[in-house]
């Protein structure tokens, strides 16, 4: 199916990276855990984890040692900032186009066919490094990430900053997030947003994975609820 014109008000997609094209929040999560543990033997739970998705790594820390409720000086901190990501790079070495989630490649390809511009939105200073190795850097046409931001999610800094390189407004674009704080930043800014693995009402609506979906079916229900 073509684009008709009038489906065309929805430009672009802007994706999250981290739990939304490729599967790497299990690893974050892992190497937060060993991070955890180690500052007074606080066993972060899959429900703190919930609290980590889509915040900076300094941020993620400071919400640990809460949980943990534990405090540093700025100098452990930042050795823990280094030791966590030293531990998350370990984990992604051999990340490749298989560890996308299922049905995003196609997902992406398929948008690009039918002339919807691509976007990033991530948190993560390594999201290039994620794209590269998985093989996908080439289909976004922006990416803004973790080293590109002052503000962090909820704050749609990231994705205003993505929808200025595309060259379209927010209500041109669904942002595509598995992180509540991600849906937020969306809506704040004006975007549609789609829960990816997410159960929450503040989107417009969720999905398990993008396998049996097209971008046009995607369009079509932003569409059908904005009538
Ligand atoms: C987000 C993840 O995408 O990036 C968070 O959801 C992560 O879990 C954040 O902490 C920052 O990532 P990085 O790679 O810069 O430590
Ligand atoms: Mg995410």
């Amino acid at each position: 199916m073509t684009l008709s014109p009038h489906n065309m008000d929805i430009k672009a997609f802007i994706f999250d990276l981290d739990g939304v094209i490729v599967e790497t929040s299990h690893f974050h999560y892992e190497a937060w855990k060993k991070i955890a543990y180690k500052v007074n033997g606080y066993e972060l739970t899959r429900e703190d984890n919930d609290l980590l998705k889509g915040v900076s790594r300094i941020k993620s820390l400071d919400i640990i040692l809460d949980l943990a409720k534990a405090s540093l000086d700025q100098k452990d901190k930042d050795a823990l900032l280094i030791e966590k990501n030293d531990d998350y790079l370990n984990l992604i070495q051999d990340l490749k186009q298989s560890d996308l989630l299922s049905g995003a490649l196609d997902f992406l390809n398929a948008s690009r066919d039918a002339g919807i511009k691509i976007g990033l939105g991530s948190a993560s200073k390594n999201a290039r490094l994620v794209l590269e190795s998985t093989g996908i850097m080439g289909m976004f046409e922006a990416i803004v990430d973790g080293t590109n931001v002052v503000k962090g999610k909820p704050d749609p800094e990231v994705f205003l900053k993505g929808a200025g390189l595309l060259g379209f407004k927010p209500n041109e674009i669904v942002v595509f997030e598995d992180a509540l704080k991600g849906i937020q930043a969306a809506n704040s800014g004006g975007f549609h947003s789609v829960g990816i693995n997410i159960e929450t009402e503040l989107s417009a609506f969720n999905l398990n994975s993008f396998e049996n979906i097209t971008p046009q079916e995607i369009i079509e229900r932003i569409q059908n609820q904005n009538r």
